[in-house]
């Protein structure tokens, strides 16, 4: 059958048609185990209760006023999140991509005020910021850019986790105003940087006066083990992006900031229709409130360890792994070949994973993954990944 849609997404044929905790059910109800959700979003996993209750509960008040009235939703929401997050205030948007606009037109006025005209931002190979035609000129992967030149101007590219390579670039480009950065890439295939990465980044910004600025919008939200990934580190960014799971499947994105961040807007400045309206607020309360209440945020590191454990156990005799790391419950199973057929290998399992960068599998379940639901992903995925390499013609380690 014919699709209207936009031909943008190479779409797997399965259609979901309903979900409960870490489970989703196609149309023809078969279940599967969603070790993805919906590539970080629905933390909480599906169909969750309290995100149910307060979407219908708003839903019977109000929906949208306008950003030209006070909000009170949004504004518990920012007490809320900067109460968490250690920043000073947020602009809410609708998506990460946004936050991270947000975030970039921050550091241009930054540069502005400071006398700088054509001001700069460091960001990294292999980021993913977004599809934006300012996110996808920061995104370090050649494949989004193509054809949409020309890029935004105003970013300049140094390899991750590289401080030797960011200090560099400061000495080179008077006209640096900031750096951006994700604490973990994800798309850019679950890179996790030296553990003082973020302090070293820090002292940078603190030394040449530049606005330390973290893509969290994959990482945040509890995934790693903490509320957000630079609290792993005891430091606090200027500017802090996120998105994705911040609403469950509601749509929301938010650029916090702090310091001398926090007071560059002003009236006029930025603005979004949509953005952190009652309907997405009263999801993203509820969102918060159960991480805490449910304890959610200390359990991904033990989850995400207790899968890594559990597969190179199961996978400890096979030659194609070349590592496999996490940070809480985001986890990279890096492979010596290219493996994206395992998705559609593991589809047919019932299992719903991701490959990124042609060779690492990339997990991230639901933080309400519970153990039973652990070992089905464990032992389905070991056993897919040696059903794969099985099949692998064998490495001629001979040839001359
Ligand atoms: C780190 C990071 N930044 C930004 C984005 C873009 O978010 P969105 O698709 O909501 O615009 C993503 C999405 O995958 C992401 O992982």
């Amino acid at each position: 059958m014919t699709s209207h849609v936009m031909p943008t997404y190479g779409r797997l044929a399965v259609t979901f048609d309903r979900g409960e905790g870490a489970w989703l059910w196609d149309e023809n109800n078969k279940r599967y185990l969603d070790a993805l959700s919906g590539i970080a979003v629905c933390g909480l996993g599906h169909a969750h209760p309290a995100v149910h209750r307060a979407i219908c509960k708003q839903s019977e008040k109000l929906l949208h006023t306008s950003n030209i009235y006070r909000i009170a939703v949004q504004e518990q929401l920012a007490d809320r999140l900067t109460e968490k997050s250690g920043m000073a205030n947020v602009f809410f948007c609708n998506s990460g991509a946004e936050a991270n606009e947000a975030a970039i037109k921050l550091a241009r006025k930054f540069g502005h005020e400071r006398g700088i005209d054509n001001p700069a931002i460091i960001v990294t190979d292999k980021s993913f910021h977004g599809r934006t035609l300012a996110t996808l000129s920061a995104t370090g992967n050649a494949k989004i850019q193509k054809g949409f030149e020309p890029l935004v101007e105003g970013f300049i590219r140094a390899p991750y986790n590289d401080i030797a390579a960011i200090t560099a670039a400061i000495g080179q480009h008077p006209n640096i105003v900031a750096i951006l950065v994700e604490p973990i890439q994800g798309e850019g295939g679950i890179n996790i940087p030296a553990d003082d990465y973020l302090n070293q980044i820090r002292a940078l910004c603190d030394k040449h006066n530049l606005l330390m600025m973290l893509d969290e919008i994959q990482t945040g939200m509890g995934r790693t083990g903490k509320f957000l990934a630079y609290q792993h580190n005891g430091i606090l960014p200027d500017v802090c992006t996120l998105a994705k799971a911040l609403g469950n499947g509601v749509p929301i994105g938010a650029c916090l900031a702090s310091g001398k961040a926090a007071s560059i807007f002003t009236a006029g400045n930025h603005g979004s229709t949509f953005g952190g309206n009652p309907l997405a607020c009263s999801a993203a309360l509820a969102v918060l409130e159960t991480l805490d209440q449910d304890n959610l945020i200390a359990s991904a590191e033990p989850k995400g360890q207790a899968i890594c454990t559990g597969l190179a156990e199961l996978l400890q005799n096979n030659c194609h792994i070349v590592e496999i790391r996490h940070k809480g419950l985001m986890v990279g199973i890096e492979l010596d070949v290219p493996c994206a057929e395992l998705v559609q290998m593991a589809l047919v399992n019932g299992l719903l994973i991701n490959v990124t960068q042609e060779k690492v599998i990339r997990l991230l379940p639901p933080l309400i993954i519970d153990d039973l639901q652990i070992k089905l992903l464990v032992e389905t995925l070991a056993m897919l990944i040696a059903q794969f390499t099985d099949q692998l013609s064998p490495v001629s380690d001979h040839a001359a």
